[in-house]
């Protein structure tokens, strides 16, 4: 069983850097943006499941068009996160070479998904290719990656909330937390 410890990032908190995020967001890819009603050319592609409500809120604060994408990836190996094997459970929908990508994490860690991900990414020659987190926890990182856009650095505590579960729980808690097992 799961006890909150503390909460780490409270709603506000979390609703005022995504706001900063996608101002800085809608300033840098201004002059790569289409006008609205034209097909966009800027893709969001969101790694399922924990990015959801952190990838609904950036793509409403960023005020370009934007074309949706959602990727769904499972670690697999000696560990879940420490083999370094990522296996595409949901693979994208579009091919890339016509797009921006915006790759939209909620958190990285080890830094072997996105490490992963930007390689396989890449291989499909986008026209350019970014990433934005909202957590870092630069204390576990095993591979060396970094986001283009940072939401916040946080130690290594066990986080839930804001879409970041533990077995599939506290997903929809509206803040993030610090948990422990009890
Ligand atoms: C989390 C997170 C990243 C990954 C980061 O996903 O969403 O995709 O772990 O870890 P890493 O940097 O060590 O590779 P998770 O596997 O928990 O799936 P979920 O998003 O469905 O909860």
């Amino acid at each position: 069983m799961l006890e909150i410890e503390r909460v780490l990032l409270s709603e506000k908190e979390i609703a005022d850097r995504v706001r900063e995020l996608g101002n800085q967001i809608t300033e840098d890819y201004q002059h790569l943006a289409v006008k609205i009603g034209d097909a966009p050319n800027i893709l969001a592609i969101g790694v399922l499941k924990g990015v959801v409500p952190f990838y609904a809120d950036l793509c409403r604060a960023i005020a370009l068009p934007l074309a949706f994408d959602f990727i769904s990836v499972s670690s697999y190996g000696q560990a879940t996160s420490s083999s370094g094997t990522v296996r595409i459970l949901k693979d994208l929908d579009v091919p890339l070479e016509e797009y921006h990508v915006l790759m939209i994490e909620d958190i990285i860690d080890t830094g072997l998904t996105l490490t992963y991900l930007k390689e396989n990414i890449l291989r499909r020659n986008p026209l350019s290719f970014k990433i934005a987190t909202l957590l870092d926890k630069p204390d576990r990182r095993e591979v060396p990656i970094t986001a283009d856009y940072n939401g916040f650095v946080i130690s290594d505590f066990f986080v839930v909330g804001y879409g970041l579960d533990c077995m599939e729980c506290c997903r929809n808690l509206p803040y993030i937390a610090a948990v422990r097992t009890i």
